[in-house]
């Protein structure tokens, strides 16, 4: 029998992430009782508020587990809408222009599957948490990325957007507050961002998974809520992951005004999951309507580990930390000089050595082109474990003994 060759598929080009692999590794390490710290990935470690539970329970004992309308439940879309129109600042928004994803990484799936045809270009950061980029390649688009820099605290610059504009540009992509620098896009930024987007017939997506973590005085700016004659040609993209911790719910919406995406989003939406799961949609209800006062206690709790990480790590020579003003993460340059000092290569080498001794990190090449030598820490795990880790990497960052485990940490 000849052996049956498979050809080559566009997957064959996407990865399953290299932060999923150090989380695996960092897994199995705690499962035979080594001591890690969760510094690699962002999952908000807080407990999903009690009416959000409720509702959950409610909506079972209630039946409520049957097939739902595809773009999501009457009730959802009604007071989602309502949310983006009093909280986000979008005008005119209606039900009809929500949609249910599970997660906002669904919905990066779905936005791009209905955007873009092969070829086509989207502008994007660099760096960019990876699945942004995987989400483009996976419908078929081309990523161009345009480098973020410490000298503009990480924020897009807008020319540099302008310039790398070509006849196959289709779309901006936004992330406001961004992973992984935690920069926050200004509204003069996001609206001189619209106006290249208005100048250039262009698509703005602009991914606000984040908008509630966010550091005063920086605040989240909505950019549908600046461009209110451009509303059609934006996409906005929400999750209920990092709000409410409600992450293993899998519930994130999409804002779209446009006729076409009206009528390409439900398609896609069938064709995959045919509807969010109920339950989470009823919980996803119950958060987005009753007591918000957990996102500031959430806030409080985050600037203690980002200033216990910022102020461990401040202290190393050859690590430049910038002080987030959203999200939950320190990206930090490195200085290359840092590398023969520690006795690795480059940064994958760092983060490498430093989840053998179970401190999980993510290395700049994760997230870009143009961003080797730097690394990221998350900062969303309990504040005991981020106080701790953050005192074991300053350890380890500064001797090569106990980063290559020669000296126990
Ligand atoms: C920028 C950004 N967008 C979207 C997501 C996806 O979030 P989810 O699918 O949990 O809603 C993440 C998750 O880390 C993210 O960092």
């Amino acid at each position: 029998m000849t052996p049956s060759t498979v050809a080559p598929h566009p997957l064959d080009e996407i990865s399953l992430g290299l932060i999923v692999q150090i989380r695996e590794r960092l897994l199995k390490a705690q499962a035979v009782g080594t001591k890690v710290y969760r510094l690699e990935s962002g999952d908000p470690n807080f407990s999903v508020p009690p009416h959000v539970l409720e509702a959950v329970n409610k909506a079972g004992a209630a039946g409520k587990t049957h097939y739902i309308p595809n773009s999501g439940i009457p009730e959802l879309r009604k007071a989602l809408a309502e949310k983006v129109v009093r909280k986000n600042g979008i005008a005119g928004v209606t039900d009809e222009d929500i949609f249910l994803t599970n997660g906002a990484m669904h919905a990066l799936y779905v936005t791009f599957g209905a955007l873009l045809s092969p070829g086509d270009e989207v502008i994007l950061p660099d760096p960019m948490w990876t699945e942004v980029g995987e989400n483009i390649r996976l419908a078929g688009g081309v990523t161009v990325g345009v480098p973020l820099r410490a000298d503009r605290d990480f924020e897009y610059d807008p020319a540099e957007i302008e310039a790398a504009i070509t006849p196959r540009t289709v779309a901006i992509f936004l992330n406001t507050p961004q992973n992984p620098t935690g920069a926050v896009l200004s509204e003069q930024t996001l609206r001189e961002i619209a106006e290249i987007a208005k100048r250039h017939d262009l698509w703005l997506v602009s991914d606000e998974a984040y908008e509630d973590v966010i550091y005063a005085p920086h605040k989240h700016f909505s950019i549908g809520s600046l461009v209110p004659d451009y509303a059609e040609k934006v996409v906005s993209i929400f999750s209920f992951s990092k709000s409410y911790a409600m992450s293993g719910l899998r519930t994130g919406y999409i804002v779209a005004r446009s006729p076409i995406l009206h009528d390409r989003i439900p398609k896609l939406l069938r064709c995959t999951i045919n509807g969010v799961n109920s339950l989470a949609q009823w919980a996803a209800l119950a958060a987005v309507t009753g007591d918000q006062s957990q996102l500031a206690q959430m806030v409080s709790e985050y600037i203690v580990r980002r200033d216990a990480l910022i102020s461990a790590l401040s202290t190393i020579e050859g690590v430049r930390p910038f002080t987030p003003r959203g999200a939950f993460y320190v990206w930090a340059e490195l200085d290359p000089a840092i590398y023969a000092r520690l006795g690795v290569a480059d940064a994958n080498e760092l983060s490498d050595k430093l989840a053998a001794i179970g401190i999980g990190s993510a290395p700049g090449s994760a997230f870009g082109q143009t961003c080797d030598d730097a690394i990221r820490f998350a900062y969303s795990c309990a504040t005991p474990m981020v106080k701790e880790g953050a005192e074991a990497l300053k350890h380890a960052l500064s001797n090569p003994d106990v980063l290559h485990g020669r000296t126990p940490a």
